[in-house]
């Protein structure tokens, strides 16, 4: 058993939908079963620069916002303690992490959650090794974490596109039109795939499966030849982009440099739409606030356990704990030849390949 009195709970990288749920089950849990003290960090690791903005986070303070977006302790994507940017436009970089550590320790903090995505738990590793208490819970609505099977957020996210995919839909069909749906996801497709299979999507677009113009234009004129005069092109960020559009990537976002190539690829009335932030917001469902609320209660019980160094993940049905030193870099793209690739081939979903 680990000596701890006091844990301290931080939230890292771009927000997702269960991060509250996360910060209100380990709250509960480190008070009610350990009767821990429980210290929130404001904006990731940088709130431990000014720690007199950290605050106590009590059973008071984490009531009612299981069902809230976003995270009641703020977050930053550019915080790293290691190359903390400073100075005149943020120019000079230095390592702050000795203070950041120093920090912790006159915040009285024992050991800390850190709820990041793959970036967040890098920092988080490179702490522990020097000596920080740390434990990880991974997050991301990309889904793009090899640890686990799954992330929280990614379900919302993904409830959230196959929404605007459905809106999407019927003024698709009464225009005639090819309706380009571009969608997160960074380097991988899994929100493309798996919300562009629930919406109903005929042509998926994503990093794993490199895609022509040509076929994406013969893929809606194989539509149009049966009759189907609209078609809904789910697009993901982080495509790898054919020759011909590459030049121009610079210049445009992805789905407008698609929208305006087919447009001119396949003759036909086009419309963009870029569905952006909206997918990191609103109410977690309740498959992510369950998964957040497992993760948090499993992240005190490895402090409790003296686990530190690593994170707490979903294999199958349990909650387990992995080594980050293993998993950190190791990001899960879509298999392309995996069932779920093929069963879209399967009911005539094109891939633009
Ligand atoms: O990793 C989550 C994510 O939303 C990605 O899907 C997207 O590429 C990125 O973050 C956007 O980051 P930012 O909010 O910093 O623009």
């Amino acid at each position: 058993m680990s000596n701890i009195r006091c844990i301290g709970i931080a939230t890292g990288g771009g927000d997702a939908p269960g991060l509250n749920a996360v910060i209100r089950a380990a709250t509960r849990a480190a008070i009610l079963k350990y009767k821990w003290k429980v210290i929130g960090i404001p904006d990731g690791f940088d709130g431990l620069i000014w720690p007199e903005k950290s605050f106590e986070l009590t059973l008071k303070e984490v009531s009612g916002i299981l069902p809230r977006g976003g995270t009641i302790l703020g977050t930053t994507s550019r915080g790293n303690p290691f190359q903390y940017k400073t100075g005149e436009n943020r120019g000079e970089v230095r390592d702050i992490s000795d203070q950041v550590i120093a920090n912790a320790g006159k915040l009285g903090i024992d050991a800390i959650i850190s709820i990041g995505g793959d970036g967040s738990q890098k920092i988080g590793h490179e702490l522990f090794l020097k000596g920080m208490k740390i434990v990880g819970v991974p997050k991301t609505i990309d889904n793009d974490l090899s640890a686990t099977d799954v992330t929280f957020g990614f379900d919302t996210a993904l409830h959230t596109v196959t929404d605007a995919i459905d809106k999407i839909h019927t003024t698709a069909a009464s225009h005639h039109r090819v309706m380009v749906v571009a969608v997160m996801g960074r380097d991988c497709g899994w929100i493309a795939l798996e919300a562009g299979i629930a919406g109903g999507a005929h042509i998926i677009l994503m990093p794993e499966i490199s895609f022509t113009l040509k076929r994406v234009c013969e893929q809606i004129g194989g539509r149009e030849n049966v009759g189907r005069r609209f078609t809904i092109v789910v697009v993901a960020e982080g495509v790898k982009l054919p020759p011909e559009l590459k030049e121009n990537r610079r210049a445009s976002p992805v789905g407008n440099l698609l929208g305006n190539a087919i447009a001119t690829g396949a003759n036909k009335e086009v419309r963009i739409s870029v569905l952006g932030h909206i997918q990191r917001g609103g109410s977690p469902s309740p498959f992510d606030r369950i998964l957040a609320t497992r993760f948090g209660v499993a992240a005190v019980d490895l402090i409790a356990a003296g686990g530190f160094g690593m994170m707490v993940a979903l294999r199958g049905e349990s909650i387990v704990s992995v080594d980050v030193a293993h998993v950190i870099g190791h990001l899960k793209s879509v298999d392309p030849q995996g069932e779920m690739v093929r069963t879209a081939r399967a009911i005539g979903i094109g891939f633009g390949d």
